[in-house]
């Protein structure tokens, strides 16, 4: 009988893409993909089975299909980080470092209260600079982290590490070695 596909089955690995060296983790075939999109946003929720969580946060871009999802699974609200400038109302500011130079991320100040119980989400864990941006938004609005949930963990380039030695609980479904 063929195996039944994994959820790293459907990642598509595009070579040297945006530059020469980097090999490109693609999950738009996994997204793209009915059971393989299931199976992803069912595993992600599979750590939290019982545990209170209030606000699902997503970074931009692709965290906002993921958390979508997974809240609207949580029957929980959705609060999405973006990137400086697209966020209408008041917001907080965090920047972090980029391979060249560096970004700067928001929130809206009024999207998390003080306590609330707060799951991150993104598609792809790497230097950890996004999501340690992002957890540290949430921090100063006073939600309390649960966890972070990724698709994929490129363990060689510390976001893990970095994440967890912030105290955080990190989950991925796959990890990409020699990334
Ligand atoms: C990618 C990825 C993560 C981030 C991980 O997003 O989707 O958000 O990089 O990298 P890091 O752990 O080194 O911070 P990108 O910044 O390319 O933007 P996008 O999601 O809007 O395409
Ligand atoms: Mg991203």
């Amino acid at each position: 009988m063929p195996k039944t596909p994994a959820v790293r089955d459907y990642i598509r690995t595009i070579v040297d893409f945006p530059h020469e060296g980097i090999m490109f983790r693609d999950v738009t075939t996994l997204f793209a993909d009915a059971r393989g999109f299931r199976m992803a946003i069912d595993q992600m929720l599979h750590p939290y089975a019982g545990m209170e969580i209030d606000k699902v946060v997503g970074l931009e871009a692709r965290g906002f299909i993921l958390g979508g999802a997974i809240a609207h699974q949580l029957s929980v609200g959705f609060v999405p980080i973006r990137k400086k400038g697209k966020l209408p109302a008041r917001t907080i500011s965090q920047d972090y470092k980029l391979e060249y130079g560096e970004a700067i991320v928001e929130i809206h100040e009024d999207a998390i209260a003080p306590g609330e119980r707060v799951l991150l989400v993104d598609d792809l864990l790497a230097t950890g600079g996004t999501a340690a941006a992002g957890l540290k938004l949430i921090e100063r609005l006073g939600g309390e982290i649960v966890s972070c949930a990724f698709i994929i963990d490129l363990p060689d380039l510390g976001g893990r590490k970095l994440l967890e030695g912030m105290g955080m609980d990190v989950h991925a479904l796959c990890a990409f070695e020699g990334a």
